[in-house]
């Protein structure tokens, strides 16, 4: 097993290309003893998962601020309960887009830098939360491709995700979709560590420039691509589990379950950092 040798934070790599399982106790979690290894090592393999570690709500939020600035979702400071249960609240349709690759905040100039999810209770089927490395499918790509994506940029909107959950919105309900403030980002992000990712998923409709249906193709290829077995890792979940995944570095989806089935996730944020570029 590694070690990262200034903390001897514990971890196991789960796949070549991403995902890392870490090997510590809660109390050095709570207490941010590796909270810089933690950092890097997110970096580095996109997911890191903590297995059962069983926060409770406020060691989550406790948790997250070790990490960097957390970003509340809700006035009283607390984790975000993600369900799609109709009964759950008011965000359940759009928790439903969450079925198709996407990353969190595309509508934010300095997205998202993680988000932790941690697992209260699950479904008898489905439910379990896929991610993929698109630093590393970026880094693989062939040159050409590359030189094509050079100064590309693609319009996220939210009704791009929508259109996958509902593909026969009224007029009114579209309307209520372009709301909702709409992002032009680059294909490819040169971030300020030198390193490139895509910058892709359901949220993105078209690529400026491009013909519609030729814009479509690139953005199915490129998600296609970056979906790869050898870029992903899917975590079929315990209770109890945390997961964090380096908003910036990669994509997410869950696999489809029944609304009814009481899977309920509580999810904190680490505020993002760096602007898109
Ligand atoms: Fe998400």
């Amino acid at each position: 097993m590694p070690v990262i040798e200034a903390t001897g934070l514990g971890y196991s790599e789960i796949k070549p290309l991403i995902g890392a399982v870490v090997h510590a106790g809660k109390e050095a979690l709570l207490a941010g003893s590796h909270s810089a290894d933690i950092r890097e090592l997110m970096e580095q393999r996109g997911v890191l998962l903590f297995p059962e570690a069983r926060f409770s709500e406020q060691e989550l939020v406790a948790f997250t601020r070790t990490l960097g600035q957390f970003a509340a979702d809700r006035d009283d400071d607390m984790p975000t309960p993600i369900s799609i249960d109709p009964a759950g609240g008011t965000g359940a349709d759009y928790t439903r887009s969450s079925f198709f690759w996407h990353f969190d905040g595309y509508m934010n100039p300095v997205p998202v830098r993680a988000s932790i999810l941690c697992a209260k209770a699950l479904s008898a089927s489905g439910g379990d939360t896929e991610f993929c490395n698109t630093y590393a499918a970026y880094d693989a790509l062939p040159e050409e491709r590359k030189r094509q994506l050079e100064g590309l940029s693609a319009v996220h909107a939210l009704a791009g995700a929508q259109l996958s959950v509902e593909p026969e919105p009224s007029y009114e309900t579209f309307r209520q979709w372009l709301g909702v403030r709409r992002n032009t980002l680059p294909l490819v992000w040169t971030h300020r560590s030198g390193r490139k990712s895509l910058v892709i998923g359901n949220t993105a409709v078209n690529v400026v420039g491009m013909d519609p249906l030729d814009g479509l193709e690139l953005l199915v290829w490129l998600r296609d691509w970056a979906t790869q077995e050898r870029f992903s890792y899917s975590h079929r979940w315990t209770v109890g589990d945390a997961v964090m995944w380096d908003n910036t570095g990669t994509l997410h989806r869950v696999t489809p379950y029944p609304a009814d089935s009481g899977r309920l996730m509580f999810r904190t944020k680490l505020a993002g950092e760096e602007p898109f570029a």
